[in-house]
């Protein structure tokens, strides 16, 4: 076994990275540092750094990376169009790298020779954790004990902790697996295992059911600015704000209920309900105005950058080089996206009733059926005449033959 001295675990307080931290603590004899990054995961982290020392923490890092978050990860994979498999806007594939970031950062200034997490061998997160650290340094050993220890279920977890004194809350057991941060919510396991039933209400952390919202229709406005998201009904918004606000209003209204079969990297598919209000009414918005703005190539060469960045950011690549030149292309794409979009969310549904900007690209004199028409109808003919003249070559010598 490697001599480690020093782990960086990725620490929720949950049973698992707690029954994690004392584990790799016996097992290397090693110093354990935890590292929780606050990603608007909505649950108060005040008792994490005590519950950390209690389990045998020599330090404790707890980071506040909203700002970083929603403005360096959220807003790129926004302007990008980043759906995986068209409808996942990828809330927990966005966190692993930068958690994974924040971790590597403190491995080096506490002279830790490896960084540990308590993902499964069967998912996706393991990998975006290891490639990403890996990317950043190449030297850094990866410890994922929960792919390699006895315990097998969490009532095992559950007695291994009370046997070492392990304080852990089992009072609030879900049957789910839940990962939260401002841009989404992830729910699997439990029921939701067999993609024939229908999940249960209690699934739903922020959404109200659809039948249960409000009656009446919510209106608003979203202001871009070269596709930056500033404004919300006139007034200014921090990105992280807006998110946060829009996750409200559009959660009330029972917008962003996803419930994907996805292909994960592993080479299964899973089940994933996912929550995400804020994204699925920022995606539209911004979609919408890229319809106005954008000219038709642009727009539709933007779609194959969407779909392939979508997968770039699910399977882990986020500090590819690719990543970073697909970035290139989707800024310099953004700075004619400025305007406003107003969305009517009701009862589950968002959809587009108005845009405007000041790079629009309509012409409501080109487009118009009225008598206010600029169209030159007559240049049609010699345009037909010219696009169709390979078919129409075809043709005739099929007829000669
Ligand atoms: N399937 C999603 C992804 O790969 C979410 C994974 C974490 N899900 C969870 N419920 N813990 O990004």
């Amino acid at each position: 076994m490697q001599r480690i001295k020093k782990i960086v675990l990725a620490y929720s307080g949950g049973l698992d990275t707690s029954v994690i931290l004392y584990y790799l603590k016996e097992k290397y004899q090693a110093e354990i540092i935890t590292y929780t990054a606050n990603l608007g995961q909505g649950k108060p982290l005040k008792g994490i750094e005590e519950k950390a020392k209690k389990t045998g923490a020599s330090k404790v890092y707890i980071e506040d990376l909203r700002e970083e978050f929603s403005s360096r990860y959220v807003l790129p994979a926004l302007q990008a169009g980043a759906l995986y498999e068209e409808k996942y806007p990828l809330a927990t594939a966005l966190a692993r790298p930068l958690i994974t970031k924040g971790m590597i950062k403190v491995a080096e200034r506490e002279g830790a020779e490896a960084i540990a997490h308590g993902c499964s061998g069967k998912g996706n997160d393991q990998v975006r954790f290891e490639v990403t650290a890996k990317a950043l340094n190449p030297e850094i050993i990866i410890l994922a004990p929960v792919r390699e220890w006895e315990l097998r279920s969490r009532e095992e977890e559950i007695r291994y902790a009370q046997e070492h004194n392990i304080p852990v809350k089992v009072t609030e057991k879900s049957p789910y697996s839940i990962d939260r941060n401002l841009w989404g919510i992830s729910i699997e396991c439990g029921v939701l295992e067999d993609p024939w039933k229908e999940p249960p209400s209690d699934v739903y952390q922020i959404t109200t059911s659809p039948e249960k919202a409000p009656n009446e229709p919510t209106y608003i406005e979203i202001e871009f600015k070269e596709g930056i998201p500033i404004r919300l009904n006139g007034e200014n918004y921090r990105l992280v704000d807006l998110i946060e606000k829009l996750n409200k209003v559009g959660g009330a209204n029972g917008i962003g209920r996803i419930d994907l079969i996805e292909n994960r990297l592993v080479g299964i598919k899973s089940r994933e309900i996912y929550e995400a209000p804020a994204a699925t009414i920022l995606h539209l918005a911004h979609r919408e105005l890229e319809k106005l703005t954008l000219d038709k190539d642009t727009l539709h060469f933007k779609e194959l950058i969407s779909q392939r960045y979508s997968e770039l950011v699910y399977n882990g690549l986020w500090e590819s080089p690719l990543r970073k030149a697909l970035d290139a292309f989707v800024s310099q794409t953004q700075k004619v996206v400025t305007g406003i979009v107003r969305i009517k969310l009701f009862k589950g549904n968002c959809e587009t009733v108005g845009r405007k900007s000041l790079y629009s690209l309509y012409e409501e004199k080109l487009a118009t059926y009225t008598k206010e028409d600029i169209f030159d109808q007559k240049a049609s003919k010699g345009f037909i005449h010219i696009w169709g003249l390979p078919l129409v070559t075809i043709a005739k010598l099929r007829k000669k033959k």
